[in-house]
C-alpha cells in the first residue's frame, strides 16, 4: 500500500508527463529562445526571403511591427501572443502589404524546426479540387498548408453538373481533423462571412488567430 504522499506524487507526475506530452504535440515548432533573439531570427530570414525575391531589404515599420511583434510571441508560445497559441494563422490585410511573403518567412522559419508548411495559392486549390487528381486532393488535407489569397477564386466551381466548393470543401475536412491550417487574404472577417457562409467563418474562427498587416501596397 502506497502512502497517500506517494500517490499524490505520482499523480502529479503523470499530470505533467501527460502536460507535457500535449504541449509537445501543440508546439513542435515553437522556439526557446528569447524574444530579442527569435526577433532576431525573424529578421533573419526575412532578408534571405526578400533577396529570393529580389526585393532588397525587407522593412520593419508602422505597418507591420505589430503583425511582427505577434508572430515573434506565437513562435515563442509566449502568452502576451494572447488566446490561440495553438492555432494556425490568419493573416489579413490590404493588398501588397506583406501578407504572402510574411507566410514566405513563417514557412521558412518552420524548416526550422524541420516542419514542411506548403503553401498553395487559393486558384491552386481550386484547380486542384477541381481536377479529378485524388492523390493531390488527398494531400491537401495532410499535414500543414497555408492558402495564400483566399477570396481570389470563385467559391463555386461546376464539375460535370456536380458542385465544387474549393475553399469550404477543404477548410471543412481540416477542420474536422484538427490540421494546422494558415491562411491569407484581402477579405475581412465580415466579407469571409458574407462569401463563404457563417460555417466557414466559424471554423476558420476556430482554426486560426489573426495577425494584420496594414497601410499601404509596398508594390512598386
Ligand atoms: N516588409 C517589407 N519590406 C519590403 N518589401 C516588402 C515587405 N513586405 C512585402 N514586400 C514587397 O511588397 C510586395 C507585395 O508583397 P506581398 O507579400 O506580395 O503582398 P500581399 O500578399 O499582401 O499582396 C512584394 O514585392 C514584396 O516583396
Ligand atoms: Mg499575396
Amino acid at each position: 500500500m502506497k502512502t497517500i504522499d506517494q500517490l499524490f506524487q505520482r499523480i502529479n507526475q503523470l499530470s505533467t508527463q501527460q502536460q507535457t506530452i500535449q504541449k509537445k504535440r501543440l508546439s513542435n515548432f515553437r522556439f526557446d529562445l528569447t524574444s530579442k533573439e527569435m526577433g532576431a531570427v525573424i529578421w533573419n530570414i526575412a532578408q534571405l526571403v526578400a533577396q529570393q525575391r529580389n526585393t532588397p531589404e525587407y522593412i520593419i515599420d508602422d505597418q507591420n511591427r505589430k503583425a511582427l511583434n505577434k508572430l515573434t510571441y506565437y513562435l515563442l508560445g509566449d502568452e502576451r501572443f494572447g488566446d490561440g497559441l495553438h492555432k494556425g494563422l490568419f493573416i489579413r490585410g490590404p493588398v501588397g502589404t506583406g501578407k504572402t511573403m510574411l507566410l514566405e518567412i513563417v514557412a521558412e522559419i518552420f524548416k526550422l524546426k524541420r516542419i514542411n508548411l506548403r503553401i498553395f495559392n487559393a486558384l491552386e486549390i481550386a484547380s486542384i479540387m477541381k481536377s479529378n487528381d485524388e492523390a493531390a486532393k488527398k494531400r491537401l488535407l495532410e499535414g500543414y498548408i497555408a492558402i495564400d489569397d483566399i477570396g481570389i477564386e470563385d467559391v463555386e466551381y461546376k464539375v460535370f453538373g456536380s458542385t465544387v466548393r474549393p475553399i469550404f470543401d477543404v477548410i471543412s475536412s481540416r477542420y474536422a481533423t484538427r490540421r494546422f491550417t494558415f491562411i491569407t487574404t484581402n477579405l475581412t472577417p465580415t466579407e469571409i462571412e458574407a462569401r463563404y457562409g457563417n460555417r466557414v467563418r466559424d471554423r476558420l474562427r476556430e482554426m486560426t488567430s489573426q495577425i494584420v498587416l496594414n497601410g499601404e501596397s509596398r508594390r512598386k
